[in-house]
């Protein structure tokens, strides 16, 4: 038996005005986790000389994870999109924040301290890389004195919902899961009905999905959907 599925919708898709009760549609949908996913906006003046901002887009942070967090218990999946995640870890321990997932292209030089900090806040620390980063770049992080717990391969350029999966980056979750049988290992980007057999049999078993499981009329269907092929996959190892 291999490792547990976690289907995670995106709450980039929802409708923010109605966070709370979009929560719990999806929750009530078969959802295991909410994924989050904090940005921090783009400047581009001061961008080109400086490139102070990760991606182009801004869209939650700390005070909503607060605020969510008063309307549930659920595990809140937060997908740092920023260039300074150290500066989030404070905020977003105390704001309840239950996985924190930083970008592996931001934190060369400090994801020891980073790593510890996440673990001393009470969160469950990931790493994320984008399309373009080879996976070799994630293995000093899972196999250090302080690891990440999952790694989240970005199946799209980080930004933005609704973009189209990008199959070549299958290569780096096979080579993942090839070398660590047990690791939690997302997949977040244009994932759906029509992609997800590519990302279960890859070695996927978290599965973060924003418009196909929003713009869907059953979302309900479409999450089991996608928990039954990977657990067919998984059941096989
Ligand atoms: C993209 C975000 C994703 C996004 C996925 O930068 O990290 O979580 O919401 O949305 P879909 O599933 O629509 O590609
Ligand atoms: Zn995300």
């Amino acid at each position: 038996m291999g490792v547990e599925a976690k289907i995670a919708p995106s709450m980039l898709s929802s409708d923010f005005a109605n966070l709370a009760s979009e929560a719990q549609r999806m929750l009530d949908c078969g959802a295991d986790w909410l994924h989050m996913d904090i940005m921090d906006g783009y400047n581009l003046n001061y961008c080109l000389l400086h490139k102070p901002h990760f991606v182009p887009n801004l869209t939650i942070g700390a005070p909503v994870i607060e605020s969510l967090r008063k309307h549930t218990k659920a595990y809140l999946d937060c997908h740092l999109m920023v260039t300074n995640p150290l500066d989030y870890v404070e905020p977003l321990g105390k704001a309840g924040a239950s996985g924190f997932t930083f970008h592996v292209e931001v934190s060369r030089d400090n994801w020891g301290e980073l790593v510890q900090r996440i673990k001393s806040k009470g969160m469950r620390p990931g790493v994320s890389l984008k399309p373009g980063t080879p996976i070799e770049e994630v293995y000093p992080l899972v196999e250090g004195e302080y690891p990440v717990e999952m790694v989240l391969v970005m199946t799209v350029e980080p930004g933005f919902g609704g973009q189209k999966f990008m199959p070549e980056t299958m290569d780096k979750v096979r080579a993942l899961r090839k070398k660590y049988p047990s690791l939690d290992i997302e997949v977040d980007g244009g994932l759906g009905p029509s992609t997800i057999d590519m990302a279960a049999s890859a070695g996927a078993n978290c599965i973060v999905a924003g418009s196909s499981v929003f713009g869907a009329p059953d979302s309900a269907q479409v999450i089991s959907l996608m928990r039954k092929r990977v657990e067919e996959v998984q059941k096989n190892y």
